[in-house]
């Protein structure tokens, strides 16, 4: 069985156009076969994209396992100069078809291909995902705990998670090593806002 994160070259490429609706605008992605979720914006993705501070958000973005490009396009289209976005994934026609989208959508990101942080050398105000689950729990916990060492001292980790994937659990987990925020709950997913334990004390003292 082929999965969306494995580059699986007999997967017939069959590219299709879709429209995405964000916060009254519209969106062309080009998606294909063998990549996350192929005929539509994923609805993990579209809560994430919703519990987003938009008011807020700023500086250096890594949109973590960015499929066909669906969270960093729409951010840098609506917070413009105000972020410098990194897109990265390891499967390479997600990779490819991130770059044709952006192209698609006039805006300038930075999208490379990236076996969790292999070739990420930066820091970032926040990385966002909706995280490969099906990787297993190992991969998985490897993206979410090696998200603080990419992070700035004040740089926060956002992900969603659908409640039967072990949202719960998960939830229990990052609290080892993150302070943790409940952004969204809603009848399928969380969204949880990670930031660095250390900010607190700091903001204690
Ligand atoms: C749930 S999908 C989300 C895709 C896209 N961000 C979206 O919201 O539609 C997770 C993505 O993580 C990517 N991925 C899986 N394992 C990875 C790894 N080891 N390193 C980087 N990306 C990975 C997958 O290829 C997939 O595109």
């Amino acid at each position: 069985m082929s999965h969306y994160f494995i580059n699986d070259n007999n997967i017939k490429s069959k590219e299709n156009i879709i429209k995405v609706c964000f916060k009254d605008k519209e969106y062309t992605f080009t998606v294909d076969n063998g990549v996350f979720s192929k005929n539509k914006l994923d609805l993990g993705t579209k809560t994430l994209l919703e519990a987003l501070d938009f008011n807020n958000i700023k500086g250096n973005i890594l949109d973590f396992g960015c499929g066909w490009g669906p969270i960093g396009i729409i951010i840098k289209n609506i917070k413009d100069k105000d972020v410098d976005i990194d897109m990265i994934d390891v499967n390479l026609r997600s990779i490819n078809l991130a770059i044709k989208n952006a192209k698609q959508n006039n805006v300038i990101v930075n999208i490379f291909e990236s076996n969790i942080y292999s070739n990420v050398s930066k820091k970032y105000d926040y990385i966002i995902t909706n995280p490969p689950i099906r990787v297993g729990k190992k991969i998985l916990y490897k993206i979410l705990f090696d998200a603080e060492k990419y992070l700035n001292p004040n740089g926060e980790l956002w992900l969603v998670i659908s409640k039967n994937q072990g949202a719960k659990s998960l939830y229990n987990d990052l609290l080892t090593n993150y302070n943790v925020d409940i952004v969204c709950k809603n009848k399928e997913f969380y969204v949880y806002r990670c930031f660095k334990r250390w900010q607190l004390i700091n903001t204690l003292v």
